[in-house]
């Protein structure tokens, strides 16, 4: 059937293979490290109904009708969050090749157990766009919500952002700075949109990316007669992500409204975001995992299949880019991370085999966030354990304003917990994993710390290296506006009102 391409089951119209029918409503997880963002201690967690009841050591009055899972020795964490993917999406010619049942598949076999999509507008309609992306959610079996795009300006626009935000449950809307002739907007119409989603109390996030350079640096690599795809590395280089960062950071400093800047890839663009943070500025960088592990070499890769696996936008950049990303990660420059998880098959990579400007731009990895982030952050002593909770989980809740419904292991939660074993490992493979993809960026990539269990709203979906997922069981999660990233800033504006001198009052002048 349709969906068994994966290495997993789904018989359709029956739940045997594996449905949820035999799924208990009661789990206690016992003997494990319970990890919040902020603090770790050796407790059992009790949930019924897809909510956590209790958190506490040693729970033991729960009666016999309770799945009881050993997790002496690992750590019982929150499931990811990631806040960077574009499942089922129109781009390039092409359409994603993971859906909102494969993705997920992909995703709670990695240990994430929530995600937040970006809708494309219909012919510029967010109304269309949400109900084109509701029905495509329809087979989704784990929770998700969304940011919404805005690629064009005008009244229409600007009043379905109110119904966005005010039914719909988005609070967060993306300006793409690139992809000219497509997707891409310019300073006019960041000015309105950053003003706009100040007025609602909703998010910004720029893709930045100087596309008019893009443009001009695309165009140089052709007539250079460069047309694989190292080319895209060559004519976009991290210059002009420094440049577009550094415009919409000051830009959102002008209209005084929270920025939040998605798929940072290099030095330039992080060092603007530290120099804002460091002035005061509410900026928040999103690292995603194929920045902070790979190197733009693979672009440079014999073979064009393997080459063009690689081509996402920003570029995957030269070695030092990744370390330094990681840095800041560590350090809190860079606040959580995501995947960009765009996955187009090596089919619909090759409609750019002799133009590298034709390559579908996009990467996997909503599968193996969980496991590269610990790998590179924990197991290399950078982060801690709860540090790793929070970039993987915990603030993206918190920036997008449901937590502690998701993000924590605490009584009121939502059942969605993972048990990671720190002394097991994970190796990544395109022939095991469960995305549609026939390539996988991280290919080969082995290391310590392996998800044993995912939990998505009590549901155990992943357990012995099996998958348990039904289409249809995942929930729609409404996100409301006015995030903790906008506490004060009210405050702010009217200290900058009553900065202002006071009308100069001049005399009519007679002559
Ligand atoms: O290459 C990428 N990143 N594709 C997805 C669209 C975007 O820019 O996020
Ligand atoms: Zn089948
Ligand atoms: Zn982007
Ligand atoms: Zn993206």
């Amino acid at each position: 059937n349709q969906y068994c391409d994966a290495g997993f089951e789904y018989e359709s119209g029956s739940t045997t293979a594996c449905g949820s029918g035999t799924a208990p409503s009661k789990l206690l997880i016992k003997g494990g490290t319970v990890v919040n963002a902020h603090h770790q201690q050796l407790a059992d967690v009790y949930v019924e109904d897809g909510i956590i009841v209790a958190v506490e050591p040693s729970i033991t009055q729960v009666g016999d009708d309770v799945k009881v899972i050993d997790a002496t020795g690992k750590y019982v964490m929150p499931g990811g969050i990631d806040p960077h993917t574009h499942l089922d999406m129109s781009f390039m010619s092409s359409g994603t090749i993971d859906d909102f049942f494969s993705g997920h598949a992909a995703a709670l076999a990695g240990g994430t157990t929530m995600h937040i999509d970006f809708v494309i507008p219909v012919d510029g309609s967010l109304t269309a766009g949400y109900e084109a992306y509701e029905r495509k959610a329809k087979k989704a079996c784990m929770d998700y919500g969304f940011h919404m795009a805005i690629t064009k300006w005008n009244d229409d626009v600007s009043r379905e952002m109110e119904i966005m935000v005010k039914e719909k449950g988005i609070n967060s809307f993306k300006f793409f700075m690139a992809y000219k002739g497509a997707l891409m907007v310019n300073d006019e119409l960041l000015l309105e949109g950053f003003k706009r989603c100040k007025s609602l109390g909703a998010l910004a996030m720029v893709h930045a990316e100087n596309g008019d350079a893009v443009d001009e640096g695309q165009k140089r690599m052709i007539e250079l007669g460069i047309t694989g795809p190292e080319g895209h590395a060559l004519s976009r280089p991290a210059v002009l992500e420094g440049e577009a960062t550094a415009r919409a950071i000051r830009l959102a400093n002008f209209v005084n409204t929270p920025l939040y800047v998605v798929h940072v890839m290099s030095i330039d663009a992080m060092e603007e975001i530290a120099k804002a943070r460091k002035s005061g500025q509410r900026v928040i960088g999103e690292p995603v995992v194929s920045g902070l592990v790979l190197d733009e070499s693979w672009l440079w890769h014999p073979d064009f299949k393997t080459a063009a696996s690689y081509v996402m936008s920003p570029p995957i950049r030269s070695k030092g880019h990744d370390k330094e990303l990681q840095a800041a990660l560590a350090t809190g420059v860079l606040q959580l991370v995501g995947t960009d998880h765009c996955a187009f098959n090596s089919t619909q990579k090759a409609l750019g085999i002799d133009d590298f400007r034709k390559i579908p731009n996009g990467v996997n990895g909503i599968e193996e966030r969980m496991h590269l982030v610990w790998d590179t952050m924990v197991e290399s002593g950078q982060i801690s354990v709860t540090d790793y909770v929070r970039v993987t989980s915990t603030e993206c809740a918190r920036i997008f304003n449901i937590y502690p419904r998701k993000g924590a292991i605490l009584p009121g939660s939502d059942a969605d917990i993972i048990i990671l074993n720190p002394n097991s490992s994970f190796e990544i493979s395109t022939k095991s994993h469960h995305s549609r993809l026939d390539t996988n960026v991280y290919d080969g990539k082995k290391g310590k710390g392996k998800v044993e269990v995912t939990i998505s709203r009590g549901r155990v979906v992943w357990e012995n290296n099996e998958l348990k997922v039904t289409p249809g069981t995942g929930r729609y999660i409404p996100m409301q506006p006015y995030s903790y990233v906008f506490d004060g800033l009210d405050k702010k504006d009217a200290t900058y009102l009553s900065s202002l001198k006071a009308p100069v009052k001049r005399a009519k002048s007679s002559s």
